[in-house]
């Protein structure tokens, strides 16, 4: 005898609790007590799990207009096309899959067809070669940016900046409360000094003189102040040792312009502290000045590429932080109101931040091997058990995308051959000119305030 409790077992171990046929048998099965109807039923329930099996994906791409929407290839059984609308990009998008699975390629795709403007955090000097293509791009290697990240961007409250900044490096360089309040502290300070709460400020405090501040702060008070002392000391003193060149300038490129543009930064050869600091706080930047401008349309302005990550969006980070959500995941949720879109890649799932994988709308997964990173993927993409076994068999330039509340669809991802031929000497050849369009101005020691009103500490200067 058919009864209810087997059909419902059918239907969840078969994958089918999501089918709305089979939803609407067992509820017809529920009110008959016909058991003629319900053999009939079991039949039915049977055969679709059996469809299931051998095509466990309903082939439904979302149906958009080509003006406007990127195509990322063909569904695997049906040969249908498979876009993504360039609005879904403020939604944000995750890919995930093991090395080599096809994550790089993929992201060429992307940038090659997106009309917006991107940005690229670039750790393994991936996208340099896409200025055989694209003449416009402007690929700034971390020894020639120029950037002050004490300078607030147009229009931000100073002190609203400060603790930006302050929240911003915590987290990057894992400072706990005590030394953030401490550091947060100098930065008001400077900024008092600087007289940036008067309009048309002169110049800019850099972090040179954020550690000439730190270390001039002659401790008569607590053994514990000393500690934060030195814990903030031993943060600030390697970026500014490795990235000097960087940091040395009171503005630094007009970073509001950059955004208009399609920019590769390059952070190879930077240790990952610096380039969790620098991802970070150019992403909390732009989502400042695009809020102090009032860009709350949603209308997508900028699309930044993370090419792994877990270094801003780390589970490990997020877990540290005491005072609950850091900004980093704060400012995911919100960038899609301020018209960023981001694009994050990783190896590795399980490594990501829950808020990360909430926040990204479209996901797209790659071949993952490692069965834990596969979990972590798989189980934020609801993928029932026969999805699953089929993901596992995916090879480079498959995937599984899902996006929104709809079915995940297999699509063989469209391929991109780039010549990965520009090294630094041809890449200074193509951008020496567009670097040196960049205005900036360098640190200003003789009016510099600080100096002015504490001398100039020998030690420090010496330093550098
Ligand atoms: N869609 C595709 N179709 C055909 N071949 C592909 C596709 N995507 C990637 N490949 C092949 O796989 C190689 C590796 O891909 P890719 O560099 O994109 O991997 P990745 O995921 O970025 O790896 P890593 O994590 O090591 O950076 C490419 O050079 C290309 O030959
Ligand atoms: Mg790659």
């Amino acid at each position: 005898m058919v009864d209810g409790e087997q059909l419902q077992r059918i239907v969840r171990e078969t994958g089918l609790e999501d089918d709305p046929e089979a939803q609407k048998l067992l509820r017809r099965a529920a009110t008959t007590e016909n058991q003629h109807l319900r053999d009939q039923i079991k039949k039915r329930l049977i055969q679709k799990a059996a469809e299931k099996t051998q095509h466990p994906f309903n082939e439904n791409p979302p149906q958009n207009s080509p003006l406007n929407s990127i195509y990322l290839g063909k569904t695997q059984n049906q040969d249908r096309v498979y876009t993504l609308k360039e609005e879904q990009f403020s939604q944000h998008i995750l890919t995930t899959g093991q090395s080599g699975a096809g994550k790089t390629t993929l992201f060429y795709n992307l940038m090659t067809q997106i009309s917006k403007p991107f940005w690229a955090f670039d750790r393994k000097q991936d996208y340099r070669h896409l200025t055989n293509q694209m003449d416009d791009l402007l690929v700034l290697p971390w020894k020639t940016l120029r950037f002050n990240p004490l300078k607030p961007p147009p229009g931000v409250d100073p002190d609203k900046w400060a603790q930006v900044f302050t929240e911003i490096f915590s987290h990057a360089t894992s400072l706990l409360s005590g030394s953030k309040n401490f550091l947060l502290k100098h930065i008001i300070n400077l900024y008092i000094d600087f007289n940036l709460y008067q309009e048309d400020p002169p110049l800019y405090p850099t972090l040179f003189e954020l550690k000439a501040s730190i270390e001039q702060d002659n401790i008569n008070y607590t053994r514990k102040s000393s500690n934060y002392q030195d814990t903030v000391l031993n943060r600030i003193e390697p970026i500014l040792l490795t990235a000097e060149s960087t940091f040395n300038c009171n503005t630094g490129y007009p970073i509001q312009d950059l955004i208009q543009r399609n920019v590769v930064f390059e952070f190879e050869g930077l240790n990952r502290d610096i380039q969790r600091f620098l991802q970070e706080i150019l992403f909390a930047y732009t989502y400042e000045y695009q809020l102090a401008q009032n860009k709350r349309t949603g209308e997508l302005d900028l699309v930044i590429f993370f090419d792994e990550g877990k270094q801003a969006f780390s589970v490990y980070l997020e877990q540290q932080t005491a005072s609950g959500i850091p900004e980093i995941d704060d400012l995911t949720a919100r960038a899609r109101q301020m018209g960023i879109g981001l694009v994050v890649g990783d190896q590795e799932a399980s490594k990501l931040t829950d808020s990360l994988k909430a926040n990204t709308k479209t996901k797209i997964l790659l071949p993952v091997g490692d069965q834990k990173q596969f979990q972590a993927i798989s189980e934020s993409m609801n993928l029932d058990r026969r999805q699953q076994d089929f993901a596992k068999t995916l090879d480079t330039g498959q995937a599984v995308i899902q996006t929104g509340n709809r079915e995940p669809v297999p699509v063989d991802l469209l391929n991109y051959q780039v010549e990965q031929d520009v090294d630094d000497e041809t890449l200074r050849e193509t951008q020496e000119q567009k670097w040196q369009d960049l205005e900036y101005e360098e640190r200003e020691i003789q009016n510099n305030p600080f100096y002015q009103k504490h001398g100039n500490d020998r030690t420090t200067l010496d330093d550098f």
